[in-house]
Parts: C-alpha cells; structure tokens; sequence
C-alpha cells in the first residue's frame, strides 16, 4: 500500500527509515519532510493543517494509511477529518489526544481511574490559583494547561515564585495554552520515558528510553525538545514494566473507551520512578522526539505491520520483536538551540561519519541547496548508534561525529552519562 507520514523531524526520518523495508510498503509519501527523509521517501509539500487539501492527496496518491507524527495536526483533529473521509490513520482523535492537549484533562482522568500521578489542582484564575500555592508547600511545578512545545512548565522553589508563574501564565506568556493552569505537588525520583501502542483497547508495551531535556552537559541550562536518548531505560526493570502497564497505561486506555472516547495511537507517558513507584508525570498521544530515533534502531518487527494493527484494532494478536543492543542517539543542534536558532549554515562529513560502525544518521532540520546540505532548524541532526552497551553505543556515536564538518553545530558531550555512571549495560 501507499503510505503518507505527516512530519518534518528526525522522528519522522527515524519512522520512514523503520518503515521502507516493510514488505506491506508499495510507496512512502511524507509531507512536508526534511532533506534526509527526501533520500528514502518522497517528499511532498502539504500543508497538514489544510485537512482538504490532505483528503485529496490522499485520493489522487491512493494513500491506504497515513501515520500522523507530531502532535499540533492530532489535537487540530487531521485524524478526524481523515477518518470521515473514510481514510485509514494512525493516531489518536481530536478527543482522545487531549491526553497530550490539555494537562488538566489528563490529571482528571488520572483522578478518576486512579492512576498514580502528582496531586494537583486545576485554575482559570489567578487568585483561585494563588490561594490553592498559599495552603500547599513548595516545590510546586506550575503548568500552562494546553500545548506549550515543552515551555509551559515552571518548577517554582518559593511561594513567590510560584504566584509569578501563575501571573505568567494568565498573563498570556505561553498563550493560549495558558489561560487554565494546573499547579502540582513536585516528585522526586527518576524519568524515564514509557511507550505502548494502543487500539482502543489493547495495550502492546513497546521498547523504554531515556531522554536528556537540558542543552547543557551535566543536565544544566535551559530545557529544550530533547538533546538525546538511549533505550533501554536501565531504571525500567521488568517488575516496573509491569507496574506501568497493570497501574498506569491499561487503566488508562479502559477510562479513555469508558468515556466513549477511546484512545488509538501510541502513548507516551513521561513517568517518574518514586520510592512508591511509577507515576505519570504527563502523556503524549504520539512518538518522542528523539525517542523514536532509538526505539527504532531496535525494532526487529515489521512497523508498518504494528501501525496499521493499532488502526485497526488488532494489537491482542501482534508480538513485537526487539534487538537485545542499546541504542543510543546524540541531537546535533543550531548555535542558538533552544533560543532562536541560526539557520542556513552548510553541514559536511555526513558520509564519512555514516560508515562508522552501528551509526545510523537521522535528520531533523535538514534541506538541499543543490549539493549542499544546509541546517534548517533547531535540531538539526539525530546520530544514533548501537552497541552492546551504553558505553560502546556512546563510543560510536560521538566517533560518527567526530567526523562531521559543522562550526555552527554543537551537541551535548555526555549522553547517557547516567546510564554509565550506574555501571549498567
Ligand atoms: P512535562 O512537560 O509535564 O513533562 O514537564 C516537563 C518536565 O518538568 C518533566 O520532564 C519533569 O522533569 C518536570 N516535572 C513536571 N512535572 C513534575 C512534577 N510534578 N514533579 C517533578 N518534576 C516535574
Ligand atoms: N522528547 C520529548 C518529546 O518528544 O516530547
């Protein structure tokens, strides 16, 4: 069949790159897409948030399935709009993905089945908000209820702090996603980052990660989209696997059917691993970024197959299959990255660094000037590698970029320290 991937970021090249060797794929479509996707798919430009337009490509491309990566076209319902124009997706509705659009949604729903997560409250006005801060103690962690691209989250360490993120808020600093804020109780532990497949009423666990939110080696500085990851998550033992799923994810997909909107996807839960166990810190309704760059690296299984098993509500009858290495990816970004960052600047070595062993090189802000390969975004670059280890993974990639040619791009030095320093795998 003919697919069309609706992104533009190293999880989409990471997912048309799992995706080509499916023997379910006749063609790869994938809108608009970036200049390392333009290698093994064709690239198309469409705009995802005109949903007519991507109904008629759809018909005159003879698309069978789209797979919708980010998540702005999901909570703008392009799942909707396809599924009544009688197209098969994957992805959630514009119902179900307010697990990702609205936080307060998801802690109500997190109350109402009982799924551990932090006490919260949820406010649409400052003095409601700022008399729940005066009867709680700090930290408290300030949130924009709605999409924020990660900004709409402040970890207030004083009362004062934590009335002047409330004021932020209303004040329209995150803007629309802030007119209602939710205010919660901090955990301490550590992250990890769970993934499982959903059909609505199936849940399949798919591979654990861990992510490096901080541009800064040592995890300092500002937070940004993610700076790097590796899988497995050594923290994610079977029995916490287990937990996850029988205390987190299968309530949730029975409250999301429940409330006669169930969930249809992949789930992202950000959890934090406390002394009484997991608990969610947040949902995504789609794949991580740059998750997916090392999930990907070790599916054995046929995605396409996967995909197309949670569309069509099949997922009690797939196994997945995963490739016992670690996999580990390093994001290559703009100076400037996570503020404004610099764009234009020409990219060379990527060969060179590609035939290092185990190194698969994913691009996230990419485009073609004949030739040249020009850097067009924040991050830039994924170069993700394998090993036995998470020393020996970490080995190849920094060896991969080692070997590129880029002045105006840095990386962080130290990905998967933490996995390292534990002395894990
Ligand atoms: P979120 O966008 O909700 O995932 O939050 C971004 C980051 O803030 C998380 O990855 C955590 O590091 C941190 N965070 C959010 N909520 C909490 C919480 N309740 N307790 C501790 N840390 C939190
Ligand atoms: N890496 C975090 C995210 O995809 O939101």
């Amino acid at each position: 069949m003919n697919v069309l991937l609706i992104g533009s970021g190293g999880r989409e090249h990471a997912l048309s790159w799992a995706l080509t060797p499916s023997a379910l794929l006749t063609k790869l479509y994938c809108a608009p897409g970036n200049a390392g996707i333009a290698e093994i798919a064709e690239c198309v430009a469409l705009d995802s948030s005109d949903h007519a337009a991507v109904i008629a490509f759809c018909r005159s491309h003879t698309i069978g399935f789209v797979i919708i990566g980010p998540e702005a076209p999901l909570v703008a319902g392009l799942g909707d709009a396809l599924g009544a124009a009688g197209i098969k997706y994957f992805g959630p509705t514009k119902a179900a993905a307010q697990l990702e659009g609205s936080k307060g949604f998801t802690k109500d729903l997190c109350a109402e089945f009982n799924i551990p997560t932090a006490a919260y409250g949820r406010f649409r006005n400052a003095p409601a908000a700022k008399a729940y801060i005066e009867d709680h103690t700090i930290p408290l962690v300030v949130k924009a209820d709605g999409l924020a691209a990660g900004k709409g989250v402040i970890i207030a360490t004083s009362h004062d702090e934590a009335r002047a993120a409330v004021d932020a808020c209303f004040s329209g600093a995150f803007g629309q996603a802030g007119s209602e804020v939710v205010i919660e109780e901090f955990m301490e532990g550590e992250e990890a980052s769970f993934f499982a497949l959903c059909d609505g009423t199936t849940a399949v666990a798919l591979a654990t990660a861990q992510d490096h939110k901080r541009v800064g080696d040592g995890d300092t500085g500002p937070n940004t989209g993610g700076m790097g990851a590796y899988s497995p998550a050594p923290v994610m033992t079977p029995d916490l696997i287990e937990r996850t799923m029988a205390e987190i994810i299968r309530p949730t997909v029975a409250g999301m059917a429940k409330r006669g909107t169930p969930f249809k996807g992949v789930l992202f839960a950000g959890l934090m691993i406390t002394e009484s166990g997991p608990k969610l810190i947040e949902y995504n309704a789609r794949f991580g970024d740059p998750e997916t760059q090392v999930l990907m690296m070790r599916l054995k299984s046929d995605l396409l197959a996967a995909l197309l098993a949670t569309a069509d509500g099949t997922l009690d009858a797939l196994t997945l299959k995963w490739i016992d290495d670690v996999a580990l990816t390093v994001v290559m970004a703009a100076d400037g990255y996570p503020g404004t960052p610099l764009k234009g600047t020409e990219i060379k070595g990527l060969s060179a660094a590609a035939k290092i062993d185990g190194v698969e090189i994913f691009h996230a802000g990419t485009k073609r000037d004949g030739k040249r390969l020009l850097a067009d975004g924040g991050r830039v670059l994924n170069i993700t590698a394998r090993g036995k280890t998470v020393a020996e993974a970490q080995a190849h990639a920094y060896a991969a970029i080692a070997q590129i040619n880029w002045p105006q791009g840095f990386c962080r030095n130290d990905i998967g320290w933490r996995a390292i320093a534990r002395g894990e795998r």
